[in-house]
C-alpha cells in the first residue's frame, strides 16, 4: 500500500482568480493498493463516496484511460482532514491522490508537468491542483491543455488564518453568479493586484497585501453566500490583518498576518466570533506548504 499526503490550498488569494494558488500545512492522507474490486473506506467521520463516484477512484481512472488501460479495481483508505466544500481544496486533494497513485502503479508514465495538466483539465481551472501537486505559492496559466506555472515560496514570517465557516459552498453555485463579461476597468484593476500580490509574497511586503487582495472579479459577488461576511472583515482589519480574502470559491475566509502577531489575532478573533454571534467557526493558524504531495510506502 502506498500513502499520498496532499496539502489543502487556497485558490485565487483575492485578486488572482483562476491563477493564483497556496499550498498549506493541513493534510488530507490517501492510502491505495492496486486490488481486483473497488473498495472504498473513509478512516475518519468524514463521509464520502465509496463507489466509482469517489474523486479518489475516479481519476486514478482517468490517469489509467489516459495511458490506455483499464483500471483494475482501488483498495483506498482515506483521511480527510481539509474540510469538504469550503474553499479549502478538497476536491484539488482527491484528484491529486488519485492521479499520483495510479502514475505510481503503471510504473509512472506521466511526467509532473503531464500531472499537472491532467489535474487542470478535471477541477476545470490549475488555481489548487497545481499547488497541490508542487507546494508553495503557484502562478498558473493555461494554453490550449496545458498549464504554464512558476512556484516560488512564501516568505518565512507570513502566517494564514484560516477562517472556516460551519456551512458549505459549492463552487460551481459560487462560479454561477459570476458575470460573463466585465468592464476593461475591473480587469485592470485585478490584473495589476494580482501581479502585485505574487511580487508581495514572494518578498514578504505585507504593506502591499491589503490592496493587493481586493478585487472586482469574484469576491463581490460570492460575499451574499457567507454569513457574517463584513463582520468578519472588519473584524480581521481591527486585529491587524494585512489582507483579507474569499478562499478559493469560498466559503472559508483567510487573513494573511505576521507570525509575530498570529497567536493573539487567533484568540481574540476565536472571542470576537463569540461575541458577535457569528456561529461556530474555525479558526486554523497555518504556514504555506513548500513540498506538495508526497507519496510513501505504508
Ligand atoms: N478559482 C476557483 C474559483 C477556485 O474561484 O471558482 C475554486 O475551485
Amino acid at each position: 500500500m502506498i500513502k499520498i499526503k496532499i496539502p489543502a490550498t487556497s485558490a485565487n488569494i483575492g485578486s488572482g482568480f483562476d491563477s493564483l494558488g497556496i499550498a498549506l500545512t493541513m493534510y488530507n492522507e490517501v492510502m491505495l493498493e492496486e486490488s481486483d474490486e473497488i473498495s472504498i473506506e473513509s478512516l475518519d467521520n468524514v463521509k464520502i463516496p465509496t463507489n466509482e463516484n469517489n474523486l479518489v477512484y475516479w481519476s486514478a481512472k482517468k490517469l489509467y484511460e489516459e495511458c490506455g488501460k483499464k483500471i483494475p479495481g482501488l483498495k483506498i483508505k482515506q483521511v480527510n482532514n481539509i474540510p469538504i466544500a469550503r474553499g479549502l481544496g478538497s476536491s484539488s486533494a482527491c484528484i491529486v491522490a488519485g492521479l499520483l497513485g495510479a502514475n505510481r502503479f503503471l510504473g509512472s508514465p506521466l511526467s509532473k508537468n503531464e500531472i499537472i495538466n491532467l489535474a487542470s483539465k478535471i477541477e476545470g481551472h490549475p488555481d489548487n491542483t497545481t499547488p497541490a501537486i508542487t507546494g508553495g505559492l503557484v502562478t498558473s496559466a493555461i494554453e490550449g491543455e496545458k498549464v504554464y506555472s512558476v512556484t516560488v515560496p512564501v516568505a518565512k514570517n507570513i502566517r494564514f488564518a484560516v477562517m472556516v465557516p460551519p456551512f458549505e459552498l459549492k463552487t460551481d453555485l459560487a462560479r454561477s453568479v459570476l458575470p460573463q463579461s466585465y468592464s476593461k476597468d475591473d480587469v485592470v484593476y485585478n490584473l495589476s493586484r494580482a501581479a502585485l500580490m505574487t511580487a508581495s509574497l514572494f518578498s514578504g511586503n505585507l504593506e502591499n497585501l491589503r490592496v493587493a487582495v481586493s478585487d472586482k472579479i469574484h469576491q463581490p459577488y460570492r460575499a451574499k453566500f457567507i454569513h457574517g461576511f463584513e463582520n468578519i472583515f472588519r473584524l480581521s482589519y481591527e486585529l491587524g490583518s494585512y489582507g483579507t480574502y474569499i478562499s478559493g470559491a469560498g466559503p472559508s475566509i483567510i487573513s494573511i498576518v505576521d507570525e509575530n502577531s498570529s497567536e493573539s489575532f487567533r484568540k481574540c478573533a476565536l472571542s470576537r466570533f463569540k461575541d458577535k454571534n457569528e456561529g461556530d467557526w474555525k479558526l486554523l493558524m497555518l504556514e504555506s506548504d513548500s513540498v506538495g504531495a508526497t507519496i510513501s510506502i505504508e
